[in-house]
């Protein structure tokens, strides 16, 4: 019995290990992406062109959401998009972000009964970090950091790193400004 069911998950393994190099044969990899992207271009506001939205991302109310070109979505990053959410151009958001315009009244006598929408703008060449979460209302401008696992309560200028919880403006030892232009980064001189 027992070498019967050896000799079946071997047998197993081996059409695993073949499909595996028939898929890369094939690019099934790539076929994959292009048709998940697909899907997702279809029911957000706007996504443009080669931006790419991993599996198992979560989007509710993608009808609101607008995402600029070359963007990069990870694995099981949340959005809640009902209060509109605007993403520009070359944003990466890292694993296990959660970007939400929509909270309850935490005065109201019954959460549930309250929905409030207030809208999120990350700008152009953002990079959220993995674990980040952002609030509604929240403004992010262009060229800005968020550093993993930062919750974002206030809104960020252009060109800031923001760690910690809850969120604040690393000015000590991180990049804080850059060229944006050039794409060159500012490191401020450490004392240390
Ligand atoms: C914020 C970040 C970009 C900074 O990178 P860095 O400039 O190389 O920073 P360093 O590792 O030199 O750390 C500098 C200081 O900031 C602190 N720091 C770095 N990242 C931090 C974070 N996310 N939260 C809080 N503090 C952080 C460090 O503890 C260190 O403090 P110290 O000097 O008092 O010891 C980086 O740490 C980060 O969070 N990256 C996100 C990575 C990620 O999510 N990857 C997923 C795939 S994209």
């Amino acid at each position: 019995m027992q070498l019967i069911m050896e000799g079946t998950a071997r047998l197993l393994e081996g059409i695993f290990r073949v499909a595996v190099h028939v898929g890369r044969i094939l690019r099934l990899g790539f076929v994959r992406r292009l048709v998940r992207n697909a899907w997702w271009k279809a029911r957000l506001q706007a996504m443009g062109d080669e931006s790419t939205i991993y599996p198992f991302v979560m989007i509710h109310e993608p009808e609101h959401v607008r995402i600029g070109a070359r963007c990069a979505i990870a694995e099981f990053v949340h959005i809640w998009g009902s209060g509109g959410i605007t993403i520009g151009n070359d944003v990466l958001i890292a694993s296990h972000a959660a970007i939400t315009s929509v909270t309850h009244d935490p005065k109201a006598r019954c959460f549930r009964e309250t929905t409030v929408r207030k809208a999120v703008e990350i700008g152009d060449n953002v990079w959220i970090g993995a674990g980040a979460i952002i609030l509604p209302g929240i403004s992010i401008g262009m060229g800005s950091i968020i550093g993993a696992g930062a919750v974002v309560t206030k809104s960020v200028p252009p060109g800031t790193l923001i760690v910690g919880v809850p969120g604040k403006a690393n000015t000590e030892h991180l990049p804080v400004g850059k060229d944006l232009h050039k794409g060159i980064w500012v490191r401020r001189s450490t004392q240390h």
